[in-house]
């Protein structure tokens, strides 16, 4: 078990990729708080990983509030007594290219994919001080280490930003013995993507840029969140771990 008795939050885990992390450290046995604006599906996850004998419960958590961590993070402490790992997982994606984009629209992925992680780690980190250290692991994409053609330009200013919040954090509180990482998939197979690929020249498009020749699978992103969570990766920290079967390498 790679992550017995730890203490994990996953932001935006109700489903896809933060489900599939949550799942997977449920089965190396950490306790995981399934946090999510959406409740109904959120406890359907916890459901799916108690009757695979897991321990997890559900958190309300709008990752754009402030108010909303400090009660998640306040319940988190009042049922466990500490934090061993956030992964900072939610975000949003409004597919408008920079002419297109409509103000609100960029100001509602800056909140959510950068105000959030940042509002986490702010709250996190003394209580993760508290119990001697902790991992934080942010989800950005293969869009925060380079520019690429089928993304917009406010999901790169949001990844890269987490990039770099990744590093500072990693550097700042390693004397407090907390990592901090990120990592950064390629397209995941998702039934989003099977729909897009209905279109065989999108399906071309997508594999034909991966030197691995398919796309990422949730189970290769939680695996490489896993790894950075558990003890295994005690010793890397600020690191920016591509999962794109060597597309960023090109
Ligand atoms: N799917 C991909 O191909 C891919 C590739 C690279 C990176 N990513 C990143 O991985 C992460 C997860 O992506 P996914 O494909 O699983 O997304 P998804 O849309 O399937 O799930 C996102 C989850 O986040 C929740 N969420 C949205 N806004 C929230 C908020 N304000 N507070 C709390 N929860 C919120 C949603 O309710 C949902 O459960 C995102 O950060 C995304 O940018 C995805």
């Amino acid at each position: 078990m790679r992550l017995k008795n730890k203490i994990a939050l996953i932001t935006g885990s109700a489903q896809g990729l933060g489900a599939a992390i949550a799942a997977r450290f449920a089965e190396e046995g950490a306790t995981v708080f399934v946090c999510d604006m959406n409740a109904e599906v959120g406890q359907a996850t916890v459901a799916k990983i108690e009757k695979l004998g897991g321990q997890a419960a559900f958190l309300p958590l709008n990752v754009t509030r402030e108010e909303d961590w400090v009660a998640a993070l306040a319940q988190v402490v009042e049922r466990c007594g500490r934090l061993d790992v956030l992964v900072n997982n939610a975000g949003i994606n409004i597919r408008e290219t920079i002419e297109d984009m409509k103000e609100e629209n960029l100001d509602a992925m800056l909140a959510v994919n950068v105000k959030g992680p940042f509002l986490g780690i702010k709250h996190a980190i003394p209580i993760m001080r508290q119990a001697g250290g902790g991992a934080i692991i942010n989800m950005s994409s293969i869009c925060g280490l380079v520019g690429h053609k089928y993304t917009t330009e406010a999901y790169t200013i949001t990844k890269g930003a987490l990039t770099l919040m990744t590093k500072t954090v990693g550097v700042r509180y390693a004397k407090d013995n907390i990592r901090c990482n990120s990592i950064h998939p390629s397209t995941v197979d998702t039934p989003l993507v099977q729909v897009l690929f209905q279109n065989p020249l999108r399906k071309e498009e997508r594999l034909g840029e991966v030197p691995l020749g398919r796309l990422a699978t949730e189970l290769d992103v939680a695996n490489a969140a896993l790894y950075l969570a558990s003890d295994e990766a005690t010793f890397v920290n600020g690191v920016s771990l591509p999962v794109d079967g060597g597309l960023t390498a090109c």
